[in-house]
């Protein structure tokens, strides 16, 4: 098993903030063709259990990118096309992604499941972190509109520690609590915002 170093990583994601003023969003849009079959055109999934990546935060864009090249988030997907990735591609990545308009929720088919989202988002202080509109910020992913099933995935992966994340793995101790019920009525709710 490779071991990943924390000081590594945070060396290698200094080295890339450091120089963000430097990213090329013509490049990224270039490298972007690569990320289309999955990502969806103009970033904008339409594939279960993948990610939008338009209006996506472009310093979390960058931290997961690195995450994923080292090992520390692990997806057999994403694999074989981090490894294809210098930390010029990543910067000019983040920047293109970030500068595409994001995703937004389509037609609410449960308004009783959002209020009990939110309401449990309100109770455990999502916004205390992702910001007001859960639009995210620096590291911080934006949720809001994110595809619904992708949310339950993802809090289910904190949850179960599959998945760790940056920011000293905040989000491991934000979803341990969180009961089942919690998690569908979350997404449903950030999902359709
Ligand atoms: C073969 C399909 C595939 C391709 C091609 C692909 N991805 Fe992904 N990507 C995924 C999947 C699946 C996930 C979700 C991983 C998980 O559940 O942890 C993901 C997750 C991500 C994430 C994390 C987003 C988040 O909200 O947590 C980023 C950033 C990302 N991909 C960027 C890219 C970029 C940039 C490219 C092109 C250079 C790319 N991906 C190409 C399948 C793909
Ligand atoms: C203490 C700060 C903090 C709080 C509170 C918080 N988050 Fe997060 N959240 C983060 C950070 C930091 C990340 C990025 C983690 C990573 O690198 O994987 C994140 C990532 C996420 C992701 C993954 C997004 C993606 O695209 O992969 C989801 C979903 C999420 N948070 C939902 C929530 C929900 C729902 C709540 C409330 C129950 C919440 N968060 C509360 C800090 C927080």
């Amino acid at each position: 098993m490779r071991v990943v170093s924390l000081g590594m990583l945070f060396a290698s994601a200094v080295a890339l903030t450091s120089f963000a003023q430097a990213a090329d969003n013509a490049a990224g849009k270039a490298k972007a063709e690569i990320c289309a079959g999955c990502h969806g055109d103009n970033g904008i999934s339409q594939t279960e259990n993948i990610p939008s990546l338009a209006g996506q935060l472009d310093q979390f864009i960058q931290w997961q990118l690195v995450f994923f090249r080292a090992g520390a988030r692990k997806n057999e997907q994403m694999q074989p096309i981090v490894e294809q990735l210098n930390n010029d591609d990543i910067r000019n990545l983040g920047a293109y992604f970030a500068s595409l308009p994001p995703f937004k929720g389509g037609k609410d088919d449960n308004p009783d499941l959002s209020e009990k989202g939110k309401q449990a988002a309100a109770g455990r202080r999502c916004a205390s972190c992702h910001g007001d509109g859960f639009a995210g910020t620096k590291a911080v992913a934006r949720i809001a509109g994110q595809r619904e099933e992708y949310l339950v995935k993802a809090l289910h992966d904190y949850k179960s520690g599959q998945r760790s994340g940056g920011a000293q793995a905040a989000m491991a101790d934000v979803a341990y609590p969180l009961s089942d019920e919690e998690i569908t009525a979350l997404a449903h709710y950030l999902a359709h915002l």
